[in-house]
């Protein structure tokens, strides 16, 4: 008869301990344990990192801080967006066309998504393909149904719905220009009803000088920063040759080999102050999904340090990687906050900025997640292990049935 009693009162307990697996613990911090990515606090997803070692799933950060919630008011190149390589090459997607796509993929979820987590940078290669203009991850300068993932006016909706609901940010597109149609790039963003954001190259400083500051962007609605990697497009169809405006480095593996930072064919070197824009690429010739977290974690870092020593002591306005939510922590949102606090307020991490105060001037003492990479890691590694939860959940079912039976 006791043991009858007890029964219901464990499973009672059991039930509340297993619920709270679920909701208490949908507030784990960076690095603690986790099982599912709802587990973990707002802005962090769960995951392991096995190119680093890292089996135990661990809640990691996909969002970097809007650096305009901390500061506000600076010019446009005071700030740093992290960007998407081939935003819209989404892992396992299907061609539009129906063909099964053949081409490497570099993101993990839709460009709303990643919209959603603070990206603010998008890289698109645009296409002629099936008399429209397609998002392509081609050779040849020509699309085929095999690497062709959708016509490009799906995803410039996406922004425009974005920029529509999101009235104070400011996104930014780099076209990979491959399109010969004569005005087709201005048609498809006009249909896009994107050209009502579209930030005028009149306004782009041509000599080094500061970009307009954010909050004039903000107010005259000149939301959309658009480059084209074709040059005549500037004069013909008033769209901005991308290195007019900024200096980058080299992208794929040629990009990260440790210690050097050299521009890219067609960019300035990297000192040039007469382009007032940095932009660091650091992803593979050839996507890979497994070595991302390390790539976008202590690696990434250490190649912002030398790319900001290559760049005349400037750091990256745009921090392009794949897979932008894969790292073993603080990964790519971590760099672009580090970006910021040097950039907006002369601080090693945005989170350290004082609002409203002179550059410079940092909130003490600095919050422990403001840390080099290589700290961070260790210390995300000392964290309590939350296996406890679990062995707790396992005792009580197991005590409960022990006493039923
Ligand atoms: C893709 O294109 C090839 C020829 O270019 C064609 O044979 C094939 O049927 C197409 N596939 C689809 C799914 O449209």
């Amino acid at each position: 008869m006791k043991r009858v009693a007890i029964f219901p009162f464990l499973s009672i307990a059991a039930l509340f301990l297993s619920a709270c697996l679920l909701s208490c613990s949908s507030a784990l911090k960076l690095g603690q344990t986790c099982a599912i990515d709802r587990n973990c606090d707002a802005g962090l997803h769960c995951e392991t990192c096995l190119a680093n070692g890292n089996i135990r799933p661990r809640c990691t950060r996909i969002q970097p801080v809007i650096p305009t919630t901390k500061v506000n008011g600076l010019p446009f190149n005071r700030y740093s967006w992290l960007t998407t390589h081939n935003s819209f090459a989404l892992l396992g997607a299907k061609s539009a066309t129906g063909a099964v796509i053949l081409s490497p993929e570099n993101q993990q979820d839709s460009v709303t998504s990643q919209l959603n987590n603070g990206v603010r940078g998008l890289m698109l290669d645009m296409y002629d393909y099936e008399n429209d203009i397609w998002l392509c991850h081609s050779f040849g300068g020509n699309c085929y149904n095999y690497t062709a993932f959708q016509p490009a006016i799906n995803v410039l909706k996406e922004i425009q719905a974005f920029l529509v609901a999101n009235p104070s940010e400011i996104i930014t597109i780099i076209i990979e220009d491959y399109v010969t149609s004569p005005r087709g790039l201005t048609k498809v963003f006009n249909a896009a009803g994107l050209m009502k954001f579209w930030f005028p190259v009149t306004r782009m400083p041509k000599n080094g000088g500061d970009w307009p500051t954010i909050d004039d962007m903000v107010r005259q609605n000149q939301r959309l920063v658009v480059f084209t990697s074709k040059s005549a497009k500037e004069a013909s169809e008033g769209i901005a040759y991308e290195w007019n405006y900024l200096v980058e480095n080299q992208y794929g593996d040629g990009g990260m080999k440790a210690n050097s930072c050299p521009n890219r064919a067609e960019s300035s070197p990297m000192s040039t102050r007469t382009k007032s824009l940095v932009l660091q690429n650091y992803f593979r010739s050839a996507p890979n999904l497994g070595e991302a977290c390390k790539d976008n974690s202590a690696p990434l870092m250490n190649m912002m340090n030398t790319c900001y020593k290559a760049a005349n002591n400037r750091w990256p306005n745009f921090i392009a990687v794949d897979f932008y939510k894969r790292s073993d922590g603080g990964g790519a949102p971590d760099a672009v906050d580090v970006a910021n606090g040097h950039l907006a307020c002369g601080c090693t991490n945005i989170a350290n900025c004082k609002p409203n105060a002179a550059f410079g001037t940092c909130e003490v003492p600095d919050p422990e997640a403001v840390v080099t990479p290589k700290t961070s890691v260790a210390s995300l590694e000392r964290r309590p292990f939350q296996l406890q939860w679990f062995l707790g959940l396992i005792s009580t079912i197991f005590l409960s049935l022990l006493l039923w039976l």
